[in-house]
């Protein structure tokens, strides 16, 4: 079937005959660890180790992930209500509303990062399509944090690995970011604003989810990590080093690295920068100091270069990384450092012969992703973004393209480790300078890394073939080589190849998402540029669904539907393979997203696309790429599965994949036929329904070399748990997701069943669930969820410390399944401690000294800001000869629970002789404690404080307002 774009309805152009392919689930030749021994579940054996942890890059942050409070829903304050408001409304510190320092914000959720609050919602018809039907709108986070005053003097920064959508962020009062990205992260230096010891910072966020930049699934909200830093008042920026190595052209290697330092002093400082080269053991290899001076609030630049013989290279299959350490030392004294991963490459695409990793050709086989996963939105904790990678490695992937997005930084740490090359991809078309900012912050941030083989400017830009579409581009691309000369630029073109005008004659690699029928055309015309396919295929699947029904929104998965403007899977890569000068593809896409359901509409939610579901499990498309990609090892799969009751005798299209010479398919052991494998296309077969076991065998040279087999299965009798690891680190952090599905009395996985289960854990928590099903509407939180064609999975999040995960999962009339996980000790991350303040009293204002004791109704006249000091508390304030008297007023709104129940009032620091009143009542104070009785609204306080003679007096230290309890 084909799909029309324009009206996306599934039009009846149809396949020859019924010689259809489909999904499979090999047993004994299956994936590499394919549980060939659990009943031919379609998902890998779990592992029965720990992956290693990411080396720490940056010592100077720690996580920010916990203590937010979350409201979802906006919080609009009224208008400043008279002049006098409306001149404090326009000054520094002093944001109203959900942004004010002491804001009641009592009732809010706590939430942990990362955070996608559209996760939760549930499926709205009129809510927007692209972006999953899931309501988005406005949201409000608020943290407050405790800084050491020994951090006095440093920088201080807040760090958000990304913000969806539109953010404003409040430090203390002032705005101190409008962000109006969702992919970028987000830096704001506290370092004027910071408030030290007891008195705290309070960091509001208000998040605007309406905002859309995509045409999927976006999320909303705090969906990746957020860091404090604290670091030394010289140090390096921010993505401060760049130290990709370079081949020279006599064949020898250098780092060259360049350290970009600021200081936050009064006075200019004296570094030095010291660059180390550190083998994969972590052996330094050598070093190199460089003396520096930083200007006081300025930027200064160190630059070494490293020479190094002989590294070992870094691939797709031997991902070999060394180190630079970079060091700021002052006086000797290392202050501040960073590690970063790099790896020894080269890359080149040629124009004849595609793309080339150390001087060797390799075809890209590629797959473009989005960011997010079943039941957990976009807020992937990092194990989970491993898992999908090692699907992807597993299907013999080897590059992926970041659609259309920057990724999280942790996906491109995992990819250096893991060996994938990544097409990095800018957001935003648009070279003004706000934009141009994002495409710079990108290629900043992302130039180390040795998985990163090409920028992309845009995708699928309607000004491609247009004059302005050129000198866009020019610049965009001219900023990307200002920053990394090393890796070409590409743009995700579809269509305007042949326009006397066009980008393709400014960027380096000309990106091709589909029109694949144009490959050799443009090659003619353009010899000398080079090609790869940027986006291709768009092939439709229903995970486990062997038949179509329009009506229900189900696809059927033997590959032969595909968007009008894609094709299938075989065919599209038969195209690439075809043609050496096409550097590689990138299959529309490597897993379902949520969002963009074309070719349906409501009630689907999700994308058919994925090679891969919504959960990473496998679809048809799966054995299809893992017989095209798949090198070093012998695959071969059957779609579909042998469970169709009811079907006996009717004709059952059979798809072989393989990578080996032949194939035979047997039936109940009977051979049904030998042929010559086509590796691309796979073989395929029309069988007529037998109950028993279909088997496929594939040889090389006459020899077996794997073998598949399905097998017809009896009713569900019990469920079954398959973890994707068998221990988890108990370091808090630690996510994996849990295979669920049912099987029959003989233990065998039943493809069919589709059961409504409901879970219990214990020792770990439940972030989401899912089953890949485009179609359900069932809550991805919670404890419940479906089987759906035989599967679902839990994911969960284990709690911290050495001990037992516990899972059970239930279904009517199934004997459960339990599962145990062990949790090993892991250091948890740093994380900045969690606090409960108490209410801050704010906005002192201060009376002149007076000569004799005041009466405490003494007050400055309505709209005076001119004889009353502003102040904080905190602060003395010095003596004035023979005027020893002040008064100090402010007015506060308790929060809930001490409007309801009155609390206490505390100074901690207080320095003269005091006395108290509230709301005009003269009320004791003891040892700078007093009782303060319930009542909402603005209630007044009122301070006289006597001077001794001649010293200092006031306020100096927090004041707060407790509840009792
Ligand atoms: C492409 C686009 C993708 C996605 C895909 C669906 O044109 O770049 O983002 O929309 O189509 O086929």
């Amino acid at each position: 079937m084909i799909v029309d774009r324009r009206n996306l309805l599934i039009g009846s152009a149809s396949t020859a005959g019924l010689m259809l392919p489909g999904v499979a689930s090999a047993e004994a030749a299956g994936e590499s660890g394919r549980a060939s021994g659990v009943g031919a579940l379609p998902m890998p054996a779990p592992q029965t180790a720990l992956p290693e942890a990411l080396p720490i890059e940056d010592p100077s942050r720690i996580s920010l992930d916990l203590g937010w409070l979350f409201h979802e829903g906006d919080i609009v304050p009224p208008p400043p209500a008279d002049h006098h408001a409306t001149y404090l409304n326009a000054k520094a510190g002093n944001a109203r509303g959900a942004a004010a320092m002491d804001y009641d914000d009592s009732d809010w959720s706590r939430v942990r990062l990362p955070h996608d609050w559209a996760a939760s919602q549930p499926f709205v018809e009129t809510a927007n399509i692209s972006q999953g039907f899931r309501p988005r709108g406005v949201g409000w986070y608020r943290r407050t944090i405790r800084l050491d005053p020994a951090d006095r003097g440093k920088t201080i920064l807040l760090q958000f690995g990304a913000i969806a959508t539109h953010a404003t962020i409040w430090a203390n009062g002032s705005i101190v970011a409008h962000n109006w990205s969702g992919y970028n992260s987000v830096e704001v230096d506290l370092t004027p604003f910071a408030r030290f010891g007891d008195e705290l910072n309070v960091i509001a966020i208000r998040v605007d989810a309406e905002a859309m930049e995509g045409w999927w699934y976006e999320g909303a909200g705090l969906y990746r990590h957020a860091w404090l830093t604290v670091r030394a008042p010289v140090a390096l920026i921010t993505d401060g080093v760049h130290c990709d190595p370079r081949k020279d052209p006599d064949g020898g290697w250098r780092v060259p690295v360049e350290a970009t330092l600021f200081n936050v002093g009064r006075d200019p400082a004296q570094v030095e920068v010291q660059a180390s080269l550190l083998d994969p053991q972590g052996r330094t290899l050598a070093t190199r100091r460089a003396p520096l001076t930083v200007p006081a609030l300025e930027r200064a630049v160190a630059s070494v270069s490293i020479s190094v013989a002989d590294p070992a290279l870094w691939s797709v299959d031997q991902p070999t990384l060394y180190t630079v350490l970079t060091q700021v030392l002052v006086d000797g004294r290392v202050v501040d450092e960073r590690r970063i991963a790099v790896g020894f490459r080269t890359l080149r695409f040629d124009a004849d012969q595609g793309f080339f990793l150390n001087g060797q050709p390799l075809k890209l086989k590629g797959v473009c992703i989005h960011q997010d996963h079943a039941g957990v939105g976009v807020a992937l904790p990092e194990a989970l973004v491993r898992w999908r990678l090692e699907r992807l490695k597993a299907m013999g992937c080897n590059a992926i393209r970041s659609a259309h997005n920057a990724p999280a930084v942790e996906f491109l740490d995992l990819c250096d480790r893991m060996g994938f090359l990544v097409m990095n991809e800018n957001r935003v078309f648009n070279p003004a300078p706000d934009y141009m900012a994002q495409l710079e912050w990108l290629v900043r941030r992302d130039r180390n890394h040795p998985s990163v083989i090409l920028w992309s400017v845009f995708n699928e830009e309607p000004m491609q073939g247009s004059e302005a579409g050129v000198e866009m581009v020019r610049r965009m691309a001219h900023a990307v080589k200002a920053l990394d000369d090393a890796r070409p630029v590409t743009a995700a073109m579809n269509g305007a190849f042949f326009e006397p005008i066009n980008v393709s004659s400014v960027v380096d690699v000309t990106g091709f998402n589909y029109y694949q029928g144009d490959y050799d055309r443009f090659h003619a015309l353009h010899p000398t540029r080079p090609i790869t396919s940027s986006e291709d295929t768009s092939a439709f699947e229903t995970r486990g669904a062997f038949a179509s029904d329009s009506r229900a929104n189900v696809i059927t998965s033997y590959d032969t539907e595909a968007a009008s403007w894609g094709d299938t899977h075989r065919k599209t890569w038969k195209a690439i393979m075809d043609r050496p000068f096409v550097a590689g593809g990138f299959v529309w896409t490597g897993f379902d997203y949520h969002g963009e359901p074309t070719p349906h509409a409501w009630p689907t939610i999700a994308s058919f696309f994925g090679i891969m579901d919504l959960c990473g499990f496998p679809k048809t498309a799966f054995d299809i790429h893992r017989a095209h990609w798949v090198d070093d090892q012998d695959v071969v799969s059957i779609t579909p599965h042998w469970t169709w009751p009811g079907r006996e005798g009717q004709p059952v299209p059979v798809l072989v994949m393989s990578n080996a010479d032949e194939v035979e398919l047997k039936l109940n052991g009977r051979s049904l036929g030998v042929v010559a494998c086509d590796r691309i296309m796979g073989a395929e077969w029309t069988v007529p329904y037998e109950p028993g076991r279909i088997e496929a065998v594939a040889r090389r040279a006459g020899r077996v070399v794997a073998t598949a087999a399905h097998e017809t299965t009896g009713a569900p009798v019990r469920l079954r748990l398959t973890p994707a690891r068998t221990v988890m680190a108990g370091d808090g952090e630690d996510v994996q997701p849990i295979t669920v599905d049912a099987v029959d009395a003989a233990g065998r996985h039943v493809p069919i069943a589709n059961l409504p289960v409901t879970f219990d854990v214990a020792g770990a928590e439940i972030i989401g669930l899912g089953n890949g099903n485009p179609n359900s509407h069932e809550p991805e939180k919670g404890a419940a969820r479906s089987l759906f064609n035989g599967l679902a999975q839990v994911i969960v999040q284990a709690a911290a410390g050495k001990g037992r995960i516990v899972v059970t999962a239930s279904a009517p009339g199934l004997r459960p399944a339990r599962l145990a996980v062990e949790r090993l000790d892991r250091a948890a991350p740093r994380y900045a401690p969690v606090l409960v303040p108490a209410q801050p009293i704010l906005g002192w204002r201060r009376s002149p000294a007076l000569a004799q004791r005041p009466d405490p109704s003494l007050a400055p006249t309505d709209g005076d800001n001119n004889s009353w000091a502003f102040v904080r508390s905190g602060v003395a304030t010095g003596a004035e000869p023979m005027r020893n008297w002040r008064v100090y007023r402010t007015a506060v709104r308790p929060w809930r629970a001490v409007a309801q129940e009155g609390g206490v009032l505390q100074f901690e620091g207080l320095s003269g002789q005091a006395s108290l009143w509230i709301d005009g009542q003269a009320t004791p104070l003891i040892d700078g404690v007093a009782a303060f009785g319930p009542g909402a609204g603005d209630r007044r306080i009122t301070l006289i404080i006597e001077a001794a003679a001649a010293e200092a007096s006031g306020v100096t230290g927090p004041v707060k307002l407790k509840a009792r309890r």
